[in-house]
């Protein structure tokens, strides 16, 4: 099977990038800077430094904010065709902080309580009536590197007036005491990957690695590794770190990131984080493509039974071979319309881009 890293081709990307080729027969390293997409045709069609791409069986797309628009176009182009694990419509809404929130509120997932104002007036009367201190975020920030901490009116105020003269959207949020800890979790599919506490440096509030943040081994519980993988699924992610803050109230979700580093992760843990990210979008990857060569399969078989008697005529499939290492699997719907048995012999006849198969 063929996969492609749509990426921007960091540390992390070239981790993931190694432990892909262990698992997929081709993997091929796009730059998504040097995307061109092309809208109007039937088919939609995407470049890659002026040439067409290729044909892949699996799409990994990740990329920085910045970058929402590309990446949604040409995840967009090739759904049809690729297993992705991430939806074109979740690069939106993961890489903003106040959708995610929505999609978070609207699947019940537990998170901190979260203000949204569309002016200064009515943000500063949210300032009146909330208990200090106080944590503004921008919607699209990372690395911790939008996320504000206030702890008083005064304080908050200020900040608001700077963020509206600078016309930037912001997200009021209640602050969630943790000592300074968040926890970070790996999720794929129904299943954790990997996870970590991490705690912030000295005099920070921001846990993330890239604030000074230190990371360490960590087992989330059985509530825990649920509001992840339920986080994950409310935005549309296969693939993405949940980040969860642990009050009072119990686990708060506060983001899910869908370009997650893993140099941190892999450092605090010791697991093998690129390469189970791998092994898992190369199960998703087989699992898709025997789901769709089965759904093929059944739908022409039955297309084949209605005609009278046209279960001897010969009939031909237009389809991917599966290719196991150096041997070539035939499709089940081979064996079914053929009869042949493991007991038969055959001749077999090749030639180059040729070969048949009859019982001798
Ligand atoms: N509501 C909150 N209360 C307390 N700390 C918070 C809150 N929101 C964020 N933080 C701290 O800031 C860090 C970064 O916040 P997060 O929402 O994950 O944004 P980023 O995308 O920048 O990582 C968190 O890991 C946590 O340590
Ligand atoms: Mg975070």
């Amino acid at each position: 099977m063929k996969a492609a890293l749509i990426s921007l081709g960091s540390v992390s990307s070239q981790w993931t990038l190694a432990a892909m080729k262990q698992h997929f027969k081709e993997v091929d390293a796009i730059d998504i800077r040097n995307i061109e997409i092309g809208l109007g045709s039937p088919q939609p069609e995407v470049l890659c430094s002026g040439k067409p791409i290729g044909k892949y069986d699996c799409v990994y797309a990740k990329g920085s904010f910045r970058f929402v628009p590309t990446l949604r176009a040409v995840t967009s182009a090739l759904y049809k065709t690729a297993y992705m694990p991430i939806k074109p419509a979740t690069f939106t809404i993961g890489h903003d902080k106040l959708l995610t929130h929505l999609a978070f509120q609207h699947h019940n997932i537990p998170m901190p309580t979260t203000y949204l104002a569309s002016s200064l007036t009515a943000a500063k009367k949210i300032l009146e009536k909330i208990n200090y201190p106080i944590i503004l975020k921008l919607p699209s920030g990372t690395g911790g590197k939008g996320v504000m901490y206030a702890e008083s009116y005064a304080a908050a105020s200020s900040l608001l007036d700077t963020l509206t003269t600078l016309r930037q959207p912001f997200l009021i949020q209640e602050y969630i005491e943790t000592g300074g800890e968040d926890i970070r979790i790996i999720v794929g599919g129904d299943k954790i990957l990997a996870s970590m506490k991490r705690k912030a440096g000295l005099n920070e509030k921001r846990a993330n690695i890239h604030s000074g943040g230190e990371g360490e081994p960590f087992s989330p519980d059985a509530h825990m590794k649920k509001i992840s993988v339920e986080a994950a699924k409310a935005v549309g992610a296969d693939l993405c770190a949940v980040d969860i803050l642990e009050g009072a109230k119990g686990p708060l979700v506060v983001e899910v990131n869908l370009s997650p580093g893993i140099q941190g992760i892999t450092k605090a843990t010791g697991a093998d984080v690129a390469g189970k990210i791998a092994k898992f979008l190369f199960e998703r990857t087989h699992e898709r493509k025997q789901a769709g060569t089965s759904v093929e399969a059944q739908q022409l078989m039955k297309e084949i039974n209605r005609g009278n008697g046209a279960q001897n005529d010969e009939q031909q499939i237009i389809t991917n071979l599966d290719f196991r290492g150096e041997r070539i699997l035939l499709p089940k719907l081979a064996t079914e319309m053929t009869k042949f048995s493991e007991k038969d012999e055959f001749v077999l006849k090749i030639a180059k881009g040729k070969l048949t198969v009859e019982r001798a």
